[in-house]
């Protein structure tokens, strides 16, 4: 008998503070995630969710992991990764980060809005670098042009299987919206324009397209 499918899935936004008060992040809701992470139950597979700050209630069956900051999903990622077989890494990561962050509350009268940033460590890729034989990584792309040469892109550099994009400039495809239209590429090269549809048809979808080569996977180990 061969084991249910065990995947990480990340989702919703990360926050970056530079005081305990004040914070950049995203306008990610999380409804792509979630889709995903309720998708994969109802294929039944064993869910690991780590999500950051997102206002749903998470679906019933999976382990649930809450973050905030991108050095927190660093860390939570890397402790859940290795005993999954596929990651879907669908969180927006805030790519900046205030160089410094005050420990208390810092007077209006003073704040400097021209403080220094610095980028988040890419935590896919950091991940990729550690990946066991036979783990799949799928990350995602939200872009407002050039889709697909940005998509392909990110898919070497991160050294990814798939990758999804989509047109957040889209008002159907946005991240608050509860449809998606994405497109999914793969490293072997297809690529693969999916029915527009809801979140949770979208996500069945591409777990559907997913789910060969994790059997293949499986019945290898
Ligand atoms: O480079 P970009 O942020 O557009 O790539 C998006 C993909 O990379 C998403 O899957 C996102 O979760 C992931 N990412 C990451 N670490 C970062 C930034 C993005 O893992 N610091």
């Amino acid at each position: 008998m061969t084991r249910p499918i065990r995947c990480l899935i990340t989702a919703g936004p990360t926050r970056e503070f530079f005081d305990p008060v004040r914070f950049i992040s995203n306008p990610s809701t999380g409804k792509m995630g979630y889709a995903l992470a309720q998708a994969a139950l109802d294929a039944a597979w064993t869910v690991d969710l780590i999500s950051g700050p997102v206002a749903l209630p998470p679906p019933q069956g999976l382990n649930l992991y809450p973050i905030t900051t991108g050095a927190e999903l660093h860390e939570a990622c890397h402790d859940l990764f290795s005993a999954c077989d596929i990651l879907i890494m669908c969180a927006a990561v805030c790519d900046m980060r205030p160089a410094q962050t005050h420990p208390h509350k810092v007077k209006k009268e003073t704040l400097e809005w021209n403080g220094r940033f610095e980028p988040v460590p890419d935590i896919l890729k950091s991940l990729s670098n550690v990946r066991k034989p036979g783990q799949v990584i799928v990350g995602f792309a939200a872009e407002t042009r050039d889709i697909a040469e940005y998509a392909r892109r990110k898919l070497e550099e991160k050294n990814l299987d798939w990758i999804v994009a989509n047109d957040v400039s889209r008002s159907d495809a946005g991240f608050a919206s509860d449809t998606n239209t994405v497109t999914l590429y793969a490293r072997t090269g297809e690529t693969y324009a999916l029915q527009p549809g809801t979140k949770l048809e979208v996500a069945s979808s591409l777990l559907a397209l997913f789910a060969p080569t994790l059997s293949r996977t499986q019945s290898n180990t």
